[in-house]
C-alpha cells in the first residue's frame, strides 16, 4: 500500500482548469501531490476528513507589493489566511531588488518600506535573504523599471540616456537569468513617467528569448487609457513577450462607464498577441497620496502619513475640515502619505473582474498603517461576494483565475493545478461561508471559511490560525504558457 504524509479524504476537488468539482481523495507526499483517486488506499501520517469542503490549488496573488514583507514578516498572515500560497512581487515598476538607495526611497518605492527595508543591492542578495527568512508563502519576482532607474540615474524626471539603458539592461538580464519572471513598469508615477516609450522598448529587449513577461501599471488609467494600452501592447510585441496589465480599471469619475471600450481594445489586441490583466475586487484603489488625484467628488481615505501618523484611517475631507483648509492643501501637508481613492465605478470593476482574461491580484500594501481591505480580503471576497452571492462567474472559473491561469502566464512550473506530481500548494475552504471580513473601516481582519492551507505539502494555516510551519520558497520563472 502507498505511504503518504497527508491524506485529504472526500474533498470537492476544483483542479484549477475551470472544470466542475469532483469528489476525490488526495494524497500528499514529500511536498507534492502523490496520488488522486476515489477511494484512495494509502497509509497516511495525517488524515483530513474534508466532508465535501472544496479543495483547490493554493491561490496565486498575481499582483503584490510583498517584496520586503515576505522577509520582514515571514508568517505572511494577511495572505496565507486568504488561502494564498504564492505571491508575485515586484509589481508597478517597484521591486525591492536590485536596489541601491542614495537617499530615502523615491515615491512610490516607499510603498515597500523605509530606507532601511531596502537591503538587497542585487537580486542574488534578495534570493539569499528570502531563503534565510523562509516565508510561509512561495515568492516569484518581477524586476521593477523604476528600481532600475533609481540604480542607474542621477534623477528620475527625465528619460534615460543610451548608456543608462545599457546598464539597466545588463542588470535586468542577470536577474532574469537568476529566475526573475520579467519586467514591471509603473509609468504613471512621476519617478517613471518621464521615461519615453523608447526607453522601455530598449530595456524590454532583455525579455526576448527569456520566457519572461512584461507587466505594467499603465502610463495612465484615466482619459488616455487606450493610448497607454497601445504603448503596453507595442512593448510586448517588440520584446516578443506576453503583457499583463496591472489592476486594470477606469479611474476617475470622468472615465466611469468605459470598461466596455477598454475590454474591447484588450480583446482586439488579444487576437494577435498574448495579453492578460489582473484586477482587485473593490471599487477603490490605493497607493501613495497623489495630489493629481485629489478630487472633492471622490472619497479619499488616508492610509498613512509620515508628517501626521495619527490621521491614518481618517478621510481627507474630515482632516481638511478640521484644519480649515481645502483638501489639496491638506494633502500637501500630509506628504509623504498613502491614500485610498473611491474613484472606480462598481459596474466597471465587475465587468473587468469577470472577463476571461482577468487574474486576481490583491495589490495589497502591507506596510500601510490603515490599509485598503484588499490586503486581507481580496481572494475570499471574489469567492464569497462576487462568485457565490452575486454569481459573476462560476466557482470553477473563479478558482481558475486565481490558480492555473496565473501559474501558466507567469511560468510557475508544476504549480496552480491539482494534478499528480504537482507541488502540494492547496487550500481547503467552505464554499458556503467563505467571505472577506476586512472592511474600509476595519481592514486588518482575517477572512472566514478558510479551513486548511498547505504550502509545498506543509500544513501552514488552519481555521484556528497559523500552525507555525513555514514552507515557502522562491519560484524561478520557466516557460510561460498562454491559453487565450
Ligand atoms: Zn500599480
Ligand atoms: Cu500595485
Amino acid at each position: 500500500m502507498l505511504n503518504c504524509d497527508t491524506l485529504i479524504r472526500n474533498a470537492r476537488v476544483l483542479d484549477g482548469s475551470g472544470s466542475d468539482a469532483q469528489l476525490l481523495d488526495v494524497a500528499l507526499h514529500n511536498g507534492r501531490i502523490a496520488a488522486i483517486d476515489v477511494p484512495l488506499k494509502c497509509r497516511a501520517d495525517h488524515v483530513i476528513e474534508a466532508d465535501g469542503l472544496c479543495l483547490a490549488p493554493g491561490f496565486i496573488d498575481a499582483h503584490t507589493h510583498d517584496d520586503t514583507s515576505v522577509i520582514e514578516t515571514p508568517t505572511m498572515l494577511p495572505k496565507i489566511s486568504q488561502g494564498v500560497t504564492t505571491v508575485i512581487v515586484g509589481n508597478c515598476g517597484i521591486s525591492a531588488s536590485p536596489v541601491r538607495l542614495k537617499a530615502d526611497p523615491p515615491d512610490p518605492m516607499n510603498l515597500l518600506g523605509k530606507r532601511n527595508n531596502f537591503r538587497y543591492p542585487t537580486f542574488a542578495h534578495y534570493l539569499a535573504e528570502l531563503d534565510a527568512a523562509r516565508p510561509a508563502v512561495n515568492v516569484a519576482a518581477l524586476i521593477g523599471h523604476t528600481s532600475l532607474r533609481n540604480n542607474h540615474m542621477d534623477r528620475l524626471d527625465r528619460t534615460a540616456t543610451d548608456g543608462e539603458i545599457r546598464s539597466m539592461h545588463a542588470e535586468l538580464t542577470s536577474a532574469l537569468a537568476a529566475g526573475a519572471l520579467g519586467l514591471s513598469s509603473g509609468l504613471a508615477y512621476s519617478s517613471a513617467n518621464a521615461a519615453s516609450t523608447d526607453e522601455v522598448l530598449a530595456l524590454a529587449d532583455a525579455l526576448i528569448g527569456a520566457n519572461a513577461v512584461y507587466v505594467t501599471h499603465l502610463r495612465t488609467e484615466t482619459d488616455a487609457i487606450l493610448d497607454a494600452m497601445d504603448e503596453a501592447f507595442r512593448i510586448g510585441r517588440s520584446s516578443r513577450s506576453p503583457v499583463v496589465i496591472s489592476h486594470l480599471k477606469c479611474a476617475g469619475i470622468a472615465n466611469w462607464g468605459r470598461s466596455g471600450e477598454v475590454l474591447h481594445a484588450l480583446e482586439q489586441a488579444r487576437t494577435n498577441q498574448h495579453i492578460g490583466c489582473d484586477c482587485y475586487p473593490y471599487a477603490a484603489g490605493s497607493s501613495t497620496l497623489d495630489l493629481k488625484q485629489v478630487d472633492p467628488r471622490v472619497g479619499i481615505g488616508i492610509t498613512w502619513s509620515t508628517a501626521y501618523p495619527e490621521v491614518a484611517g481618517r478621510t481627507l475631507a474630515d482632516i481638511a475640515a478640521e484644519w480649515d483648509m481645502n483638501q489639496l492643501d491638506a494633502a500637501k501637508r500630509l506628504q509623504p502619505a498613502g491614500a485610498i481613492y473611491h474613484s472606480i465605478d462598481e459596474d466597471d470593476m465587475r465587468r473587468i473582474l469577470a472577463h476571461p482574461a482577468t487574474m486576481i491580484g490583491s495589490d495589497g500594501l502591507p506596510w500601510d498603517k490603515h490599509p485598503h481591505p484588499r490586503l486581507w480580503g481580496a481572494f475570499p471576497r471574489v469567492l464569497g461576494r462576487y462568485c457565490r452571492d452575486e454569481k459573476l462567474f462560476t466557482l470553477p472559473q473563479a478558482i481558475h483565475k486565481m490558480t492555473t491561469m496565473p501559474a501558466r502566464r507567469f511560468g510557475l512550473a508544476e504549480r496552480g493545478a491539482i494534478a499528480e506530481n504537482h507541488w502540494a500548494d492547496l487550500v481547503l475552504f467552505n464554499p458556503d461561508t467563505i467571505l472577506d471580513t476586512a472592511t474600509f473601516a476595519d481592514p486588518i481582519r482575517a477572512a472566514q471559511g478558510i479551513e486548511c492551507v498547505w504550502v509545498n505539502g506543509t500544513l501552514s494555516y488552519t481555521a484556528q490560525g497559523l500552525t507555525g510551519n513555514r514552507a515557502g520558497r522562491f519560484l524561478p520563472g520557466s516557460a510561460t504558457q498562454w491559453l487565450q
